[in-house]
């Protein structure tokens, strides 16, 4: 066990999360040599904000706490998950919190649902922006900040997609001596993972993995793996390695890494971000009826789906992860009600 010690932050995660065996989804990664799937129950780490980005947000918003900051802006799809846990977790905390999200402005009269749902319902205000304007997300920021800097005499604190900066990279670092704590403490687990496999959206959670493996000696012993679930390997690579030298930067990790340890599979992203194939929903219900884990369509679905498909591929490809892998399940539940028609269908489908 490493003597580092995780900088200060806010207690505002449930945990340690669980890590279990899925025994009947190993069964069905099994195809080429025996394999145990576990799973580390992130989607745990909280009621209303669970997910992965609970333990990015006790950094960040750690610092807006102790600079004395009173907003907190950040940014996503409509159906962000990141948002809805900064908006539930600055209303714990007593901030104010503003949302940029992409998306059109509803028609009048149209029920909120999902995760905006919640984020309006914890008081979070929602600025729509365009495509063009999320693309230029810090000029947009930059922009609105002004309002709050004169009202309050101080700038809001800006959070970029995913909570994925040098402060929020720190999160998946915990996250990494909570493994490590629970692996050595045997109760049925390795006393190592030969792979931990993480759906990649903004790269935060795989940096967060990648810099804890190396910092807690398990850099023999363990591939990180993400999948990406939106754009390409290697534009996520790039991100990934971005997070990991920012933060080794800001906390003066003791620790170097190589570029080629960034493992990003590409392939299963599907018909695009957000949208699946009924295959995908199928598997998702599956593995809701055999192991009664939920998953979302767009992050943790799509990413363990594409693990057990590229443990069938070949004995080539199941070997690369290895005997024993831990997938992270980062959450995203609510976003399950925005495509509740097609887990209707796929349960209609499965005559079950
Ligand atoms: C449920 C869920 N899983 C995985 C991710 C990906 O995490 P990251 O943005 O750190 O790559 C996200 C966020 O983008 C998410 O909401």
């Amino acid at each position: 066990m490493s003597n580092f010690v995780i900088p200060d932050k806010l207690k505002l995660a449930q945990t340690p999360t669980p890590i279990q065996l899925l025994p009947r989804l190993s069964k069905l990664g099994s195809r080429h040599s025996d394999v145990n799937i576990f799973v580390k129950r992130d989607d745990l780490t909280h009621g209303p904000a669970a997910g992965n980005k609970v333990r990015k947000l006790e950094f960040i918003l750690h610092e807006a706490k102790s600079k004395g900051m009173k907003v907190v802006f950040t940014c996503g799809g409509l159906q962000s998950n990141h948002a809805r846990a900064t908006a539930v977790l600055c209303r714990e905390l007593g901030l104010e919190c503003v949302l940029f999200l992409r998306g059109d402005k509803p028609e009048p009269g149209t029920a909120l649902e999902a995760n905006l749902l919640i984020d309006r319902l914890v008081g979070a205000r929602v600025e729509l922006v365009t495509t063009e304007q999320y693309d230029n997300i810090s000029k947009t920021f930059v922009a609105h900040a002004e309002f709050y800097r004169k009202r309050d005499g101080k700038m809001p604190l800006l959070v970029p997609e995913g909570g994925s900066n040098d402060v929020g990279g720190m999160g998946y670092v915990a996250a990494f001596e909570e493994i490590t704590k629970q692996a050595g403490a045997g109760n049925g687990l390795p006393a190592r993972f030969s792979s931990i496999v993480v759906a990649d959206g903004s790269g935060g959670t795989h940096a967060g993995l990648l810099l804890g493996r190396n910092l807690y000696g398990w850099e023999d012993d363990c591939r990180i793996v993400g999948f990406n679930i939106s754009r390409n390997a290697q534009a996520l690579i790039d991100r990934v390695k971005w997070v990991m030298i920012g933060t080794i930067q800001r906390y003066r990790l003791p620790i170097s890494f190589m570029a080629d340890d960034i493992h990003v599979v590409d392939g299963y992203v599907g018909p695009g971000y957000a949208k699946a194939t009924p295959e995908l929903y199928d598997f998702i219900a599956e593995v809701a009826r055999e192991d009664g884990i939920i998953l979302d369509p767009v992050y943790a679905g799509k990413a363990l789906h594409g693990l057990v498909s590229e443990l069938g591929a070949s004995p080539e490809r199941a070997a690369f992860f290895g005997k024993n892998v831990l997938f992270i399940h980062t959450g995203g539940l609510p976003s399950l009600f925005a495509h509740a028609a097609d887990y209707t269908r796929a349960i209609t489908r499965s005559g079950k």
